[in-house]
């Protein structure tokens, strides 16, 4: 069975964002191993967040790969862009790509690593026919669109389920959990097979000196579940 490291990836949706370098700074040096950022387009979720832009921006300020979550309709046409930006990683939604191998062959064309996000009550069929192509899951513990909301139990199931498809189909790619992830819940995440915590508010609703705290419990907590 193959057992990938923990890797903490801070979601700068809750970052204060009038000082997001020093933000960025406080959670690399803190021990993230990614930074998350939300892409919205008040379409396929109910709130606007970032574009190519500020991907630009953070790309000269930090080393961290950029963890770039695509919350919109037709993400095939910014692909590119993002790639250009500076972005790493490049999920994109399931239900928002009719022609879903495709685009994830466009990421990887474009040098990133192609993810797949699933809401809440998607199923894994969804992954069917493109396992091939999966670097990354990123199964979505609460319905896209905010920060801070309490993560959903009925989740787990599906990353346990997850974890033994992907062993069988695609051993090498990740599965990152997303929303309401905590030191409170990150053990049961982890003993369902997760290794990448998405985590906004757990880590930013703290004073920046406690950055390094919060990254280093929910990682504890995490390891805690593989003991
Ligand atoms: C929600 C976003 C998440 C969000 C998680 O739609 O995709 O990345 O920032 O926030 P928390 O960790 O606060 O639930
Ligand atoms: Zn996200």
């Amino acid at each position: 069975m193959t057992v990938h490291p923990i890797r903490i990836a801070p979601s700068l949706l809750s970052a204060d964002l009038a000082h997001l370098a020093d933000e960025v700074r406080a959670v690399e040096q803190g021990g993230a191993d990614w930074l998350h950022i939300d892409v919205m387009d008040g379409r396929f979720v109910p709130n606007l967040t970032f574009g190519m832009p500020l991907v630009r921006s953070l790309r000269p300020v930090t080393k961290l790969p950029l963890d770039v979550h695509l919350m919109i309709v037709e993400p095939e046409r910014y692909i590119d862009v993002f790639a250009q930006a500076g972005a790493d990683h490049i999920t994109v939604h399931a239900e928002a790509c009719p022609h879903l191998e495709r685009t994830l062959a466009q990421i990887q064309e474009a040098g990133c690593k192609a993810g797949v996000a699933l809401n809440p009550s998607t199923p894994l069929h969804a992954l069917d026919y493109v396992w091939h192509r999966l670097d990354l899951v990123l199964i979505m513990t609460v319905n896209p669109g905010f920060g801070g909301q309490s993560f959903i139990q009925a989740t787990l199931p599906k990353i346990q389920a997850l974890s033994q498809a992907l062993q069988h189909h695609k051993p090498d790619a990740l599965i990152a959990v997303d929303g309401g992830v905590s030191p409170q819940t990150a053990p049961a995440i982890a003993e369902a097979g997760a290794s990448v915590f998405v985590a906004g508010n757990a880590v930013f609703s703290a004073a920046s000196e406690l950055y390094a705290q919060k990254i280093h419990a929910i990682r504890e907590a995490a390891a805690s579940a593989r003991r």
